[in-house]
């Protein structure tokens, strides 16, 4: 396959590795969620392809397209992989496919408002067979249940870490985790009233 090929060019093994089970694991939940199967396949496959190609050349093909980083994007160069690689996948790949885009552009930070499909890329990409933090099977069984409930544990886990290294996090990230909290919350308070 093509785009397995960029990416054992582009990647570590071990990242390489990663992104099969990040396209398996979006294939698995795009299925059980019903998301468009095809596009999380690719979504997921190439969801890290410019993350081992070094700030300075994220940071170019960021700047070379227009995009205006904000300051806490700027800050932290763990954010700037899934910019970049989104823009390398529309322009330099040729898949230009708004949905595909925004799904590898977000998978990092989420939003508020994602998509199914962005959704299930950001789950996927911490719930893949890959992962072996502390949680992972338990982020894995919460997945099969509910995409909200995976979203709220993951950025509360991704969060908590990140304020305990003294790194900023991003907007974007508080939007997603508060949308997903309250649609679980007015989720329950639905169900209890039936
Ligand atoms: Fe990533
Ligand atoms: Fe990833």
């Amino acid at each position: 396959m093509e785009y397995e090929a960029v990416l054992r060019e582009k990647l570590t093994e071990k990242r390489y590795v990663h992104s099969i089970e990040v396209s398996k694991a979006a294939v698995r939940l795009a299925r059980r969620y019903g998301a468009d199967v095809e596009k999380a396949r690719i979504a997921g496959l190439l969801h890290d392809v410019m993350k081992d190609a070094g700030g300075d050349a994220q940071l170019q093909i960021i700047e070379n397209s227009g995009t205006i980083l904000t300051n806490v994007e700027r800050s932290s160069q763990k954010l700037w992989h899934g910019i970049a690689g989104a823009i390398y996948v529309r322009d330099v790949l040729g898949i230009d496919d708004p949905a595909i885009f925004d799904a590898i552009r977000y998978h990092t930070t989420g939003r508020a408002g994602m998509s199914l499909l962005e959704k299930v890329v950001f789950v996927a990409d911490y719930t893949s067979d890959d992962r072996d933090y502390e949680d992972a099977q338990v982020v894995r069984e919460i997945a099969k249940e509910s995409l909200e409930k995976a979203i709220v544990e993951g950025i509360a886990f991704t969060v908590t870490d990140l304020i305990r290294r003294d790194r900023t996090v991003a907007p974007d990230t508080i939007d997603a985790y508060n949308e997903s909290l309250l649609a679980l919350q007015a989720q329950a308070e639905k169900e209890k009233r039936e």
